[in-house]
């Protein structure tokens, strides 16, 4: 049976290129955006030029409507449960001192890493219990690894995302529910502008694997974690960043 993913804010950057990955491997996808209708759209034709099934639909994550909404605009639209949430979205992430941050500041990250995974697992999990399979993945960062400073609403709410991986893992692992969270290096995207090897190279230096990484280099890992034969991974933290972090 082909399976159905909501990839959260895949209008560009990472969320993109996991869309059209697993499309390509066969999954139906959403493409799911809060503003950038005519990228959604985009992608969506990309994929159904290539033989992929997709469809865009606008939600914001971060609140409850939205989420309801997201949800039942996939089941209706496939005619089918979802089966794999990708939790990707994100929203600006300012860079902050410990002197100027504030507390909503934190909370503006953890709307994003916490409460927007957290609604939508609760919002498909009993169906995926019932059919006895699901895939929930996370988007991290290695800055948890790192530790950055200023960057503390962004590197605490990322941070966040472990334990909340492994203590869902443990509670769904009964129903065939995988849960992981894949952790990207850098990862130029839209959003940085122009990036070269040349212009990163201080970033480069530090990278075992000597570059930077590529969109598809995420999209590969997450595709991986939603075959059946990753269903023996769970509640894993996995980098990947050329080995620029080795987690622990
Ligand atoms: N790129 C990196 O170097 C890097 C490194 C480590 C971790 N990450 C993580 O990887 C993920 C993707 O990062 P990115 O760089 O690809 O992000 P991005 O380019 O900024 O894209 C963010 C996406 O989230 C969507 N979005 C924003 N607010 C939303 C909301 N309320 N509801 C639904 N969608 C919303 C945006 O939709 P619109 O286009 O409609 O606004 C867009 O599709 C994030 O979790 C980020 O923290 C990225």
């Amino acid at each position: 049976m082909t399976r159905v993913a909501i990839v959260t804010g895949s209008s560009r950057g990472l969320g993109k290129a996991i869309a059209i990955r697993l499309a390509k491997d066969g999954v139906k996808v959403v493409v799911n955006y809060h503003s950038s209708r005519q990228q959604a759209e985009e992608i969506v034709r990309e994929i159904v030029a290539g033989g992929g099934e997709a469809v865009a639909i606008q939600a914001s994550v971060t609140d409850e409507e939205g989420v309801r909404k997201l949800v039942a605009e996939t089941e209706g639209y496939f005619e089918q449960s979802v089966d794999i949430i990708i939790n990707n979205a994100s929203g600006p992430q300012p860079e902050l001192s410990l002197k100027e941050v504030t507390w909503q500041d934190y909370l503006d990250q953890l709307h994003f890493t916490v409460k927007a995974p957290l609604l939508l697992t609760k919002t498909v999990m009993e169906k995926m219990k019932h059919n006895q399979w699901g895939r929930i993945i996370t988007i991290g960062s290695e800055v948890v690894e790192i530790g950055n400073a200023e960057f503390s609403n962004y590197v605490t709410a990322k941070s966040a995302v472990i334990g909340m991986t492994r203590s869902w893992a443990t509670e769904l692992g009964g129903f065939g529910i995988t849960v992981n969270t894949v952790h990207p290096g850098f990862i130029p995207v839209e959003r940085h502008g122009e990036v070269t090897e040349e212009s990163a190279q201080g970033y480069i230096s530090g990278v075992p694997l000597n570059r930077l990484g590529k969109p598809e280099d995420i999209a590969a890992q997450v595709a991986f974690l939603c075959r059946d034969e990753a269903g023996f991974i769970t509640g894993q933290n996995i980098q990947v960043n050329g080995g620029n972090t080795f987690g622990v």
